[in-house]
């Protein structure tokens, strides 16, 4: 069974629409989404939100969750950096996680079959 892995991307609300883009560009065929509110490093420093500085510590991010197999991790976190990067305080982070198995309910099938595209019969 190949490696299963999960990348988790904490960014910015308005990099959403460029981040399912450059994912849907790579061949990534499933993600979750989840409104969050966080905080990193820069807690307590000023963070520009909406053209306004707020310096409440936790700002609404968007959370993308990403399970690869097939798709190289790296090629997930480049097109990641490349399309949440802003250079400014508060782009985010990736965080990578190995996952233990994964379960496609409607077929019972398990491991990298559960992810992967079920027309390509090759794999
Ligand atoms: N250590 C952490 N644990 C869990 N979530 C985190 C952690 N660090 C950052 N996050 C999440 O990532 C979001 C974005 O973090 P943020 O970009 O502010 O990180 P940073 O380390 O402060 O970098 P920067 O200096 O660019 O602001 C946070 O709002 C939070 O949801
Ligand atoms: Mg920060």
């Amino acid at each position: 069974m190949r490696e299963i892995t999960k990348v988790e991307i904490i960014t910015r609300p308005e990099k959403l629409e460029e981040l399912k883009e450059a994912m849907n560009a790579i061949g990534v065929t499933g993600m979750t989404v989840t409104q969050v509110y966080g905080c990193g490093l820069s807690k307590g420093h000023k963070e520009v939100y909406r053209g306004k500085e707020v310096t409440v510590n936790l700002l609404p991010k968007v959370k993308i969750e990403i399970v690869v197999c097939e798709v190289p991790v790296e090629k997930v976190l480049d097109a990641a950096k490349k399309a949440c990067r802003t250079g400014n305080i508060g782009d985010g982070k990736i965080f990578v996680y190995s996952i233990a198995n994964a379960v496609r309910i409607r077929t019972g099938e398990e491991g990298d079959i559960a992810i992967m595209d079920p027309k390509d019969t090759t794999k």
